[in-house]
């Protein structure tokens, strides 16, 4: 008891002397006297990061992790996990150790670690953030009970081109919706106190402007005007270091000629300066050493570059451990510089409650409550139903009659695999329940017709990669496939056609430059056409595709990305009518690949679009020049009506606010969600303003018949943007406001700002 008294005076005196609250400073204390104690080697072991086991995505390895942990030459492993192992590992630093100081355990948990979500732009398609913090809260539940206390989410990198594979890991093309996303799953993860052991530290990633590269080509350059960087590209890093993410990664794209590793700008200037970071940088797989690849110098250049810069930790590159020492001895980096890298990651140490218990609470017993728990289990199917979108229903094709004679098509019905997607962490895909089994379950074996109708995967580069042993092939030739599904097809009232990209055509490394359904795909879909039955597509894939002819040919089509554990089963009670589809999409589907990029929110022209006339920005070799499926966008099996929009007052003085609002009815019969999405245009600026902006959402269910009114606040910070000298700034002058269920919206009305 005395001992206690003792400590918490001492705490109160430290905090009375520094200003700061009294666990930081006991925190101080503790890093001040452990590190008095390090050597400079040790200090420099700690900002190294290695890998572990698998998941490779990058050129070089890990290798001999064991010793270097003993030696003291390593801060923290990923690739890890399960509650024994991570003891065993921490154990060791206790037992064979000088200063005993516990790793940190990462690993990619991107969307779930053994109960998998939708992948992260099909979650983003739920437009529901408190969702996704629930999720993000589950997965941190999870994932940490399984042994981690450190996941590389959320990815928030801005995408506007559906050739990058990566645009599957985040939300989409909107800085404002991105954002939202981007908090929401950071105060999931952390819940803002990470000594709570059931949370997990996130990882921003990949900072900065990674979602850039030209062409679509994974790892490619970058290069972006400032205003548009602090407009566009920011927003959402800026929004998760605000909402207190603890770590961030920096990207393998350069920025302004200088790779983000080494970027001092970025991790110091703005990051640190102008945002004021305080958690720990660390590089992406081997960024450090991929410097010397973009020509910036030799190892011990990029490592004195990224050091200075602000990097504290490296992933797998050893250039830390390797060059430091010597960088540090010839004075080319200063002993305050490490300790300062060295402090960020004890500090997250201390943090997460590592000194105090190096386990944080990981034991067989609670994992076994926690892994895929029936709570998980129900809310990865809670969020699979949010994330389906429904692009196109004629003659209410869907929903299906369960009385009339299905068959379902495709090499996607039977599949598992490609259900969990990319980055499916620790998550046995094996146990999951596909469409075919999940229909089986609710409507009896027997009941519907099938066949595969051909491979998944025919194109041979795109197969070399993801089936290299040729395991997934059906050796029958396709002619006989496509026979039997014609045949299959004859027989039904509808057909249910279930295609797509295999898992690993997209995410990391997994550019295509042509994002069009697979060729011996589309060959079955047209046959199927042909049959002259009503044909419903379902697709499973990670990206905006075009599909022009599916649109034009087809009577229904259902966007169902990789939508996790419980795929199967939401599926199902879309098709069938339990459940409402009300996703939307988050990132523009484009008609033809030579539109990208394409985004809503661009910029207008001095010759804007106008289909009727020559000299204007388009295309002259396609017939329509718009998106075939704009951002915001997606049907539901109800009708939703808006009303006008309304407004409180048509001027918006100073700190003041008006009101936006719409009546929004049910006007079909069946209950649905619809998302209300709010844009406004600033109608004339200092520089050139988006035709569009979204700038509020709001997710509002409705019974048949219903109606409800639905208000939106519009401030002056609302209106702000970065102008030419990059002052965040609201200018005077005229505004429209839109209000409705997508970005093509219409229904608007004006208001000036005094
Ligand atoms: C490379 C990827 O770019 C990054 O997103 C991931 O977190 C790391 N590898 C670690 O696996």
């Amino acid at each position: 008891m005395k001992r206690i008294v003792l400590i918490l005076l001492v705490a109160g005196f430290i905090s009375a002397c520094t200003g700061k609250p009294s666990h930081e400073a006991e925190m101080d204390k503790f890093i001040d006297n452990l590190m008095s104690q390090m050597t400079l080697e040790e200090k420099i072991g700690q900002l190294n990061l290695l890998s572990m086991w698998f998941d490779v995505t990058g050129p070089r390895m890990s290798e001999d992790v064991e010793q270097k942990v003993k030696d003291g030459l390593v801060g923290g492993v990923f690739n890890f996990w399960t509650p024994n192992a991570v003891r065993k590992l921490q154990d060791m630093i206790l037992a064979q150790t000088r200063l005993k100081i516990p790793l940190l355990v990462g690993y990619d948990v991107i969307h779930g670690h053994r109960t998998i979500y939708p992948i992260p732009l099909g979650l983003a398609a739920t437009w529901d953030t408190q969702l996704i913090e629930r999720i993000a809260t589950a997965v941190a539940d999870e994932a940490s009970a399984d042994g981690l206390q450190w996941t590389f989410s959320p990815m928030v990198d801005i995408a506007r081109d559906p050739r990058w594979g990566r645009v599957s890991e985040g939300a989409g093309e909107d800085p404002y919706l991105g954002a939202e996303i981007a908090k929401a799953m950071v105060r999931g993860y952390e819940q803002g106190d990470l000594s709570n052991q059931n949370t997990i530290m996130s990882c921003i990633k990949h900072f900065a402007l990674y979602g850039a590269a030209e062409g679509g080509r994974d790892y490619n350059t970058v290069d972006m005007s400032r205003l548009r960087m602090y407009n566009e590209y920011l927003p959402p890093y800026e929004a998760a270091v605000k909402a207190g993410a603890s770590s961030i990664m920096t990207s393998f794209n350069e920025i302004d000629g200088v790779p983000a590793t080494g970027n001092r700008w970025l991790l110091t200037d703005l990051l640190r300066q102008q945002w004021g970071f305080g958690g720990f940088v660390v590089s992406d797989w081997t960024s450090l050493y991929e410097m010397e690849d973009h020509g910036v110098g030799d190892r011990a250049k990029v490592t004195e570059m990224a050091i200075n810069a602000g990097l504290d930790m490296d992933m797998v590159s050893e250039y830390m451990i390797e060059e430091l020492p010597a960088l540090v001895k010839a004075g080319r980096v200063k002993t305050e510089t490490v300790n300062a890298a060295c402090r960020r990651i004890l500090e997250a140490k201390y943090r997460l409650g590592l000194f105090t218990d190096p386990y944080r609470g990981a034991s067989e017993e609670r994992a076994k409550a926690k892994i895929m728990s029936p709570e998980k289990l129900a809310l990865s199917k809670e969020a699979a139903l949010k994330s389906i979108v429904l692009l196109k229903n004629e003659h209410q094709t869907l929903p299906l009659d369960p009385s009339k004679k299905i068959a379902f098509i495709g090499p996607l019905v039977k599949n598992q695999r490609t259900l969990v997607g990319n980055w499916c962490a620790a998550s046995d895909w094996e146990q999951v329940e596909n469409l075919w089994e999940a229909l089986e379950n609710k409507y009896g074996s027997g009941k519907f017709l099938y066949a595969a109708g051909c491979n998944l995967v025919e194109n041979e580069s795109i197969r070399r990669m993801t089936d290299p042993q040729g395991n997934v092939i059906d050796s029958r030739p396709s002619q006989q496939l496509l026979a039997e599904a014609v045949q299959t097809a004859q027989q039904a009232d509808v057909v249910v056609a279930v295609l797509g990209e295999a898992y690993d055509m997209s995410g990391e490394a997994a550019s295509r430059t042509s994002i069009d359904l697979l060729d011996n795909q589309k060959a079955l879909l047209k046959a199927l056409k042909e049959t002259g039955k009503p044909v419903v597509l379902v697709l499973m894939n990670g990206r905006p595709l075009t599909l022009q002819w599916e649109h034009d040919n087809l009577d229904a089509i259902l966007e169902t990305w990789l939508a996790g554990t419980r795929a199967g089963d939401a599926i199902t009670e879309i098709l069938f009518g339990d459940a409402n589809p009300s996703g939307k999409i988050t990132m523009t589907f484009p008609r033809n690949v030579g539109q990208i990029p394409i985004y809503y929110n661009h910029k207008n022209t001095g010759r804007p679009f106008n289909n009727d006339s020559k000299f204007t920005v388009k295309y002259i070799d396609i017939k329509e020049n718009t998106p075939l499926y704009p951002f915001g966008y997606g049907l539901s099996y109800t009708k939703f009506e808006y009303s006008d929009v309304q407004l409180s007052d048509s001027t918006l003085v100073g700190d003041g606010k008006i009101t936006a609002s719409v009546t929004l009815t049910n006007s079909g019969d069946r209950a649905g969600e619809e998302t209300v999405q709010l844009y406004i245009r600033d109608m004339v600026g200092s520089i050139t303003r988006p035709v569009k902006e979204l700038k509020g959402f709001q997710k509002v269910a409705l019974k048949p018949g219903e109606s409800r009114q639905v208000a939106f606040s519009i401030t002056t910070e609302l209106l702000k943007f970065y102008n030419a000298g990059l002052q965040w700034t609201a200018e005077p002058g005229e505004f429209t406001v839109f209000i409705g269920g997508c970005s093509d919206v219409n229904n608007n009305a004006k208001f000036t700002l005094k």
